[in-house]
């Protein structure tokens, strides 16, 4: 029996059945990586299309850049909303200057959902009201407190009955200005004011969903003349991997959420935003209305300031864009006349392949693994195949982990 299926029975004997994978061969376990590859407990070597679902944007680093990266500190936890460490000052700075619309204020967590709860209750503090627009198909994560603004039936089913459905109004995404009207005059019909708007820049885990060209910049400025706060979910699409370092640098939203790639693999996330929005928040002078033990963690400050300067001082936006184009050009090409490929979408280095059939994109997920190559299914009915490499994924093992696709989809 291989290694990697001897571990995963290890790990399924006692994990919560729900929290890992259980492929229908072939288990995989994890055993070490560098740059795009990764190698699993028998040794076995994939070229990693998912860079950790996007948070591996420089690739996995060699054991000398993580010893560089501890290397003069002894700070690893700090005391989140008591007392601040160097790192997190020197980080939260440099995240207030990514906000392209004036001044800035910072607020750290540590996930996706986190950031995104910020956001959420900003914007209740900043109107005064709860009411909520968000989009069809959208993914803001699980928690309680996000799981009311992300549409995904099959997150919300078996939670239905605690979830408040009354303050939120889906509408679809891309829709025009008269449906975010009419949605903010449902939502006051039912006694809620209009506090927010959360939308994602493409919408990743429903299949990399791209919208309207400049709907975001309507979106945006919609929000306001409606008087509520605009936010924007960059937590998958932010920090380069469309081309960008925000996705809000020409739509003017007051709210932008950055998680994933923001810590360099360390678990860290960001609300960030108009200082005016933000500044809704009291001054802390006992205890932070809203914060968490590992809040504004030093190392993942440090690791995080690290990765923002790579990405922005050495072009990988750029090269994200130029080689989205490529992949687009390749796949098109290479499937075109293929009755599954339905299309290739997406920007920069967030891709998703749609095929026709209802689960051929979690199919092909566990064939390629079989042929070296991690990729991840998308997708409610998982008919599509997301690629999120690292920005930085060398071209020739990027067109072999294609190539692999391309025969495999035919
Ligand atoms: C757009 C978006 N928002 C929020 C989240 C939630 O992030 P986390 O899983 O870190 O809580 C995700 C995760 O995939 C995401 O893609």
């Amino acid at each position: 029996v291989s290694e990697n299926s001897r571990l995963f029975e290890k790990l399924v004997s006692v994990e919560c059945p729900d929290s890992t994978y259980h492929p229908a061969s072939n288990p995989l376990v994890f055993k070490s990586a560098r740059g795009s590859v990764i190698c699993d407990a028998d040794g076995q070597s994939y070229i990693d299309l998912c860079a950790g679902f996007g948070v591996m944007a420089l690739g996995h680093p060699t054991e000398d850049q993580l010893a560089e990266l501890i290397e003069g500190t002894s700070i690893i936890h700090g005391m989140g909303d008591v007392y601040a460490s160097v790192d997190k000052i020197e980080f939260i700075h440099e995240l207030a200057a990514l906000y392209p619309h004036g001044p800035a204020r910072v607020a750290l967590a540590l996930t996706g959902a986190q950031a995104v709860e910020i956001a959420l209750k900003t914007a209740m503090l900043a109107t005064k009201g709860s009411g909520f627009i968000c989009f069809e198909g959208s993914y803001h994560g699980v928690e309680l407190g996000v799981l009311p603004v992300t549409h995904r039936q099959d997150f919300r089913a078996p939670f239905k009955s605690w979830l408040r459905d009354e303050s939120v109004e889906f509408v679809p995404f891309g829709c025009t200005t008269a449906t975010l009207e009419r949605a903010q005059r449902a939502l006051q019909m039912r006694g809620f004011k209009l506090a927010g708007l959360i939308v994602e820049p493409i919408q990743g885990r429903a299949g990399i969903i791209v919208p309207p060209r400049d709907w975001l910049i309507d979106v945006a400025a919609w929000s306001k003349t409606a008087g509520c706060v605009s936010i924007l979910d960059d937590i998958f699409a932010g920090l380069g991997r469309t081309g960008v370092m925000t996705n809000a640098q020409n739509a003017n939203f007051d709210l932008v959420c950055l998680g994933k790639a923001l810590g360099g693999g360390f678990p860290i996330s960001a609300c960030l935003g108009r200082s005016s929005v933000m500044e809704a928040w009291p001054v802390c002078n006992s205890e932070a209305l809203h914060t968490g033990t590992f809040f504004g963690h030093p190392l993942s400050c440090r690791s995080g300031l690290k990765a923002l300067k790579a990405i922005r001082f050495s072009n990988l936006p750029q090269r994200a864009l130029e080689l989205g184009q490529k992949i687009k050009e390749f796949i098109n090409v290479q499937l075109a006349g293929s009755s599954r490929f339905v299309e290739i979408r997406g920007e920069g280095l967030m891709i998703g392949i749609a095929y026709s059939e209802v689960g051929f994109g979690a199919k092909l997920m566990d064939q390629l693994r079989s042929h070296g190559v991690l990729a991840l299914a998308s997708g409610p009915r998982g008919d599509s195949l997301s690629i999120t490499p690292a920005l930085n994924i060398p071209e020739n093992l990027l067109f072999d982990a294609l190539q692999k696709i391309v025969d495999l989809s035919k």
